[in-house]
């Protein structure tokens, strides 16, 4: 044994070292090195070989390098400690974290709701522009140029000579200029209006407008029909009214009220003491509305209604400002 020896046993203990990278490497470099049949070991048993004059210096460097790799082998294995596996241990059993939920508007709820039970009644789904014609959004209705009917609306016009449509009413003279009957479609959409805003009237809004066109519909088939549709979206106890009202696309024309769905009729602050909400407007399809789209008034018949999607949700959420609707203020939102 000479010194080149124990250098040579230092340098494969070191190279050794550098590839152990988990403990349980560590642990067979330390076996191999330091072990009781281990090289220091064996380089210990070689000190008999060791001239008298020479013993004690290869005895301390043996001892030193015995305490060297003691020492390296240490300090790695330290960084692989228990302690440090309990640090990154993960406890399954832990509930998660959870991701905050998104949820739907009230009002993209309110609509499906309702498309949901129009479809169960046999209507299609059918979408119109957000920016009419003239011709689409008051004169195929039945709204000549000049009528005083065009004041019920305030109506954005756009630079093209369009206007947002103040309604989701065109939709059905679209629909029928394109379809013979039988038609049965609901619209949903968004309206316009140039308004002051306020808690009571904002300058969009949603509307669901219904159109039924065949042969012999009658005014009954629209009470039935909205009857039953009451009754599926605010429950089979819900009575509806119709009440006389005017819409130059309809003739006759109606407004209806359902009891208060808050109180059951007795009176309450939501339906202001009487018992009623107002819900939508309706009536059979005035003929000049037919003729308007090519369709034989002599033949066919229909109904139509429309109703005001955010003022059924303020009714049934009992919020009283509407910009609430359109504010996107997340704590009022995730209520929902
Ligand atoms: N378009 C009307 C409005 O915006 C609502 C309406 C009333 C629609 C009667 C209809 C209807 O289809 O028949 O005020």
């Amino acid at each position: 044994m000479t010194k080149d020896t124990i250098l040579d046993v230092q340098k494969q203990f070191e190279e050794a070292l550098a590839k152990a990278k988990d403990k349980p490497s560590l642990e067979e470099v330390k076996n191999l090195f330091l072990g009781r049949k281990g090289k220091v070991a064996g380089l210990f048993s070689l000190m008999g070989e060791i001239p008298p004059e020479a013993r004690k210096e290869v005895g301390q460097m043996l001892n030193k390098l015995k305490l060297d790799l003691q020492a390296k082998l240490d300090g790695k294995i330290a960084g692989f400690s228990d302690e440090k596996e309990t640090s990154e241990w993960v406890d399954y059993s832990m509930p998660g974290f959870s991701m905050p939920k998104g949820s739907r508007h009230p009002l993209t709820r309110a609509v499906d709701d309702m498309l949901s039970i129009f479809k169960r009644l046999g209507f299609d789904i059918a979408y119109g522009p957000e920016v009419e014609t003239d011709w689409f959004n008051f004169e195929s209705l039945n709204f000549p140029p000049n009528h005083p009917a065009r004041d019920m609306q305030d109506t954005f016009y756009t630079e093209g000579g369009g206007v947002l449509r103040t309604h989701t009413s065109p939709v059905q003279t679209r629909y029928m200029s394109k379809h013979q009957p039988p038609i049965r479609i609901v619209a949903p959409g968004r309206v316009f209006r140039n308004e002051a805003i306020s808690a009571r009237s904002y300058c969009l809004f949603h509307q669901i407008e219904g159109l039924y066109v065949d042969k012999d519909i009658t005014f009954a088939d629209l009470k039935g029909t909205i009857e039953l549709f009451c009754r599926m979206y605010y429950g089979k106890d819900v009575k509806i009214k119709f009440r006389t009202s005017y819409f130059p696309f309809t003739e006759p024309s109606a407004e209806i009220d359902v009891s208060c769905f808050l109180c059951g009729g007795k009176g309450c602050r939501v339906c202001k003491h009487t018992g009623w909400l107002e819900i939508m407007g309706c009536g059979m399809v005035d003929p000049n509305v037919l003729k308007a789209v090519n369709i034989d008034p002599d033949t066919y018949t229909g109904f139509a209604f429309g109703l005001g999607v955010e003022r059924m949700v303020m009714m049934r959420l009992g919020i009283n400002d509407i910009r609430i609707l359109f504010e996107n203020d997340v704590e009022f939102l995730k209520q929902f």
